[in-house]
C-alpha cells in the first residue's frame, strides 16, 4: 500500500488462469475482462499483500493444491512477481454461486433486466442456490482474507471487488476489526425498489453484508446516490447525502464513486503494435466505405439485438447506403453456463442472419458477425471504425467507448447510450442515444456516418483527451488517497 499496510486484492476472476496446451504442457494466460486488466494496475502496490482470486479452470486447482491451497508466486505478462492465492470451489457450489445467483439474479436486479411479469420465480431452488452456494462460498473468501490479514498482524487494507462479494465484508470485519475494507462495485447499483424483487431474507443480509466495508465505491455519483437511499428505504438506517455516508451502529460508511479508466499510454502502444497493425491490414482490405463497430461480451445488458434492429432500420430509411456499409460486431462469448446467456447468443445469431438476409447481396453481408475472444483483432478494429456502437441497457462504465476512442484513426464518431456509467464522462462528444429508442439508434447511426469531418474530429478528440486524463493511474489515486484520508 501507499505507506505501511499490505494490500489485499480480492476478485472472482484472478489475474492469470492456468490451461494446458495440446501437447498437455502448462499454460498461464492473463485472467479475462476489462475488470482484470484495471485492477492489475493495482499490482504494483501490492507490496508484501496478495490478490485472491476463484480457481475458475481445472489446471488452476491443481496449481492451487500445488502450493497446498495457500498462497504463491506468480511472474505475470508483464513480468512482475507477486502473491496470488486460488481458492478451490466445490463445482456444485460453484455454479450455485455464478450461475444461479451471482449472474442472473444479481447482476440482472443491478441491469434492471428481469422481465417481472415472468422472471424471476424464487422457489426452493433459488433459496437452495443462495443457501449453499452464495453463502458458503462468501463465507470461505471471508475465511481466507482474515487468514491473509491475521498473517500480516491483523492489519491491511482489503479491496473487494463486485457483486459476488457482497457478504464477505461483514464476516472479515467480525474476525478482524483492525483491518481496513473497500469495496468496489463495478455494476449500476439500481434505485431501492429494483432490489424489492429480492425477498427480504436474502436481501438484508446482501446489504448488511456489504455496510461492513469502511468505503462502498461505485463508478458513477448517481449510483453511490442510489445506494444511500437502499440503505435509507430499505434498512431504515441514517444517511447523509452531503457527506456520503451511512451510520450503522457506531460504524460510520463511506460512499463514493471513481470512474474507471484505461491504462492509456500503454493501450496507445499496443494499438501501435506490429500485431495489431497486421490484422488491421486485413481488416482494411475488407471494409467498405463505412465501418460501424461493436465489441462486447455477449450480455443481455448489452443491448446487441437493438443494436442489429437499429441497423436494419437505417437500412431500410436509407436505401443508398445498400453494399456501402458493413456492422462488424466483435463478441465474446461470455457466461455460457448460464442459461439466459446461451439463449441471448442463440438470438443474436438468428436476429444478425435475419438481417442479413433481408438486405444483404451475393457479395455484402451487411452484419458481420465473429464470436471469439481476440483482443488484437478488436484494437485492430477500433482505429477503423466510422461509427462505435455502445447502446447498453445498463453499464457500470463500459471501456469499450474508452478503448475505442482512444485509439481510433478516422475521427470515428462514438454512438452512447445514455444508460452507460461511462456517459458522465463522454455524453457531451458522443451521440446520445436512448437504449430502448430504436429508430433514435437508427438516426444516429445514420448521422454518425455522414457528419462533416471537422465535427468528427472534434468530438474524437475531445473523447480522447478525457481518456487520457482520466486514465486508470487516476482512478488508482483518487481511492489510495482517500482511503488516507477515510483511515485518518
Ligand atoms: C463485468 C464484471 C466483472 C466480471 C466481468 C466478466 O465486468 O463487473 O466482475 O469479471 O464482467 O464476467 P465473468 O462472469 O466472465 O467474470
Amino acid at each position: 500500500m501507499a505507506d505501511d499496510l499490505p494490500l489485499i486484492l480480492v476478485s472472482n476472476r484472478g489475474p492469470v488462469q492456468f490451461g494446458l496446451d495440446d501437447a498437455g504442457e502448462r499454460t498461464q494466460q492473463r485472467g479475462g475482462g476489462g475488470l482484470v486488466t484495471a485492477l492489475s494496475g493495482l499490482v504494483r502496490l501490492l507490496g508484501e499483500g496478495v490478490w485472491i482470486a476463484a480457481a475458475l479452470t481445472d489446471e488452476d486447482v491443481e496449481v492451487s493444491r500445488e502450493h497446498g491451497d495457500k498462497a504463491f508466486t506468480i511472474t505475470d505478462q508483464l513480468d512482475r512477481e507477486y502473491l496470488i492465492r486460488m481458492l478451490e470451489i466445490e463445482p456444485d457450489v460453484q455454479h450455485k454461486f455464478y450461475s444461479i445467483i451471482a449472474n442472473p439474479l444479481l447482476w440482472f436486479i443491478q441491469h434492471y433486466l428481469w422481465d417481472l411479469s415472468n422472471v424471476p420465480d424464487i422457489t426452493g431452488h433459488e433459496r437452495d442456490a443462495f443457501e449453499h452456494g452464495y453463502v458458503p462460498v462468501n463465507e470461505q473468501f471471508a475465511d481466507v482474507v482474515a487468514q491473509e490479514v491475521e498473517a500480516r498482524g491483523g492489519r491491511a487494507v482489503v479491496m473487494l471487488h463486485d457483486y459476488h462479494f457482497y457478504l464477505v465484508p461483514e464476516r472479515v470485519r467480525e474476525r478482524c476489526p483492525d483491518v481496513f475494507l473497500h469495496h468496489f462495485v463495478h455494476v449500476p447499483w439500481p434505485q431501492p425498489d429494483a432490489w424489492r424483487t429480492l425477498p427480504g431474507w436474502m436481501r438484508d443480509p446482501l446489504i448488511r453484508g456489504l455496510l461492513g466495508n469502511d468505503v462502498v465505491a461505485f463508478h458513477t455519483e448517481r449510483y453511490a446516490r442510489n445506494f444511500l437511499l437502499t440503505c435509507q428505504e430499505l434498512l431504515d438506517l441514517r444517511v447523509d447525502f452531503g457527506e456520503l455516508t451511512v451510520r450503522v451502529g457506531d460504524r460510520t460508511v463511506a460512499t463514493r464513486w471513481y470512474p474507471i479508466s484505461i491504462d492509456a499510454e500503454a493501450f496507445e502502444a499496443l494499438a501501435d503494435s506490429p500485431e495489431v497493425r497486421a490484422v488491421e491490414k486485413q481488416l482494411e482490405q475488407q471494409r467498405r466505405e463505412f465501418l460501424i463497430l461493436r465489441v462486447d461480451r455477449t450480455d443481455l445488458s448489452k443491448n446487441v439485438l437493438r443494436g442489429f434492429k437499429a441497423f436494419d432500420t437505417m437500412l431500410e430509411d436509407h436505401p443508398e447506403l445498400a453494399e456501402r456499409v458493413t456492422f462488424l460486431a466483435l463478441l465474446v462469448p461470455s457466461r455460457q453456463d448460464v442459461d439466459e446467456y446461451i439463449e441471448y447468443m442463440d438470438k443474436v445469431r438468428r436476429l444478425a442472419a435475419d438481417v442479413n438476409l433481408k438486405h444483404g447481396t451475393t457479395d455484402w453481408q451487411p452484419i458481420d458477425l465473429r464470436f471469439d475472444d481476440d483482443f488484437t483483432q478488436s484494437m485492430a478494429a477500433y482505429k477503423l471504425f466510422d461509427a462505435l456502437v455502445v447502446n447498453p441497457i445498463f453499464d457500470g462504465m463500459n471501456l469499450v467507448a474508452k478503448e475505442g476512442s482512444l485509439v481510433n484513426r478516422r475521427d470515428g464518431v462514438l454512438v452512447l447510450s445514455e444508460h452507460a456509467g461511462v456517459y458522465e464522462e463522454l455524453g457531451a462528444f458522443a451521440i446520445s442515444v436512448h437504449p430502448f429508442d430504436i429508430q433514435d439508434q437508427a438516426d444516429a447511426l445514420y448521422r454518425a456516418l455522414t457528419m462533416d469531418p471537422e465535427e468528427r474530429h472534434a468530438r474524437r478528440n475531445a473523447c480522447a483527451r478525457v481518456v487520457r486524463e482520466n486514465d486508470l493511474g487516476k482512478w488508482l489515486r483518487m481511492q489510495l488517497e482517500d482511503i488516507e484520508r477515510i483511515r485518518g
